[in-house]
């Protein structure tokens, strides 16, 4: 198992009012990459923040942002986004009409490209588009709101989802996004998961370097 784990802060949960300045914030707290929450009010019953958003916030990040999109539809939105600067965009196979052309048109955007997983979609997918993917995104809560709670199912489909990369022989990140805390973390991480998306948990304390600096100590701890 890679032991490269990244944290992905989403600024879904910082302050909007003040977002270039969390965004560098939370770089300076150890973040690997900024995670971008995208919604639309139709694929997700809430509504966040567009490419124009992205673009501006991009010259605040010295570090990759990671574009996730609860959108329907996903095309045009994904071209867009990797045009405003992002480094990863991810998209949920039900949202597209044509998966295998949505991954085609992000990496021809010069994108990495991923696949996201809600808490009941099955991982099928991935035997038809493996070869396309770099980052596979297991669904921890249902999408559209910041701060749920982890469900547990989402253990045993990260432990399927790392089979099928490592099977597969690729460079794939498998992350996971959803109510994920310094204290359940540690499993996630067992369960074979490489990158961890984390909101509220981060910009929910005054101190966003100490939680990281406590996610990254669990991920070091030897198991006991
Ligand atoms: C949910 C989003 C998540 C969310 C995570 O639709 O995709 O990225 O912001 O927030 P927490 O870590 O608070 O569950
Ligand atoms: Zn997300």
């Amino acid at each position: 198992m890679s032991k490269n784990y990244r944290i992905a802060p989403s600024i879904l949960s910082a302050d909007f009012a003040r977002l270039g300045e969390e965004v560098r914030a939370v770089v300076a707290a150890g973040a690997d990459w900024i995670h971008f929450d995208v919604m639309d009010n139709h694929y997700v019953p809430n509504l966040s923040f567009g490419p124009m958003v992205c673009q501006a916030l991009r010259k605040h990040s010295t570090v990759p942002i990671d574009v996730h999109l609860m959108v329907q539809p996903v095309d045009a939105l994904a071209t867009a986004f990797a045009r405003a600067g992002a480094d990863l965009v991810s998209f949920h196979p039900d949202a597209s009409t044509h998966v295998d052309r949505t991954l085609q048109l992000i990496a021809a955007e010069g994108c990495q490209a991923g696949l996201v997983f809600n808490p009941a979609e099955p991982l099928d997918r991935l035997e038809w588009v493996i070869d396309k993917l770099d980052l596979i995104l297991i669904m921890s809560v249902n999408p559209g709101f910041g701060g749920q709670g982890f469900i547990d199912s989402a253990l045993r489909k990260i432990e399927a989802a790392r089979r099928i990369i490592d099977a597969s022989g690729r460079d794939i990140r498998l992350e996971v996004d959803g109510g994920i805390k310094v204290d359940n973390i540690r499993r996630v991480a067992d369960a074979g998961a490489d990158t961890f998306v984390a909101g509220s948990a981060v910009f929910g304390q005054p101190d966003y370097a100490a939680v990281i600096a406590a996610m990254r100590r669990e991920l070091a701890a030897q198991p006991a």
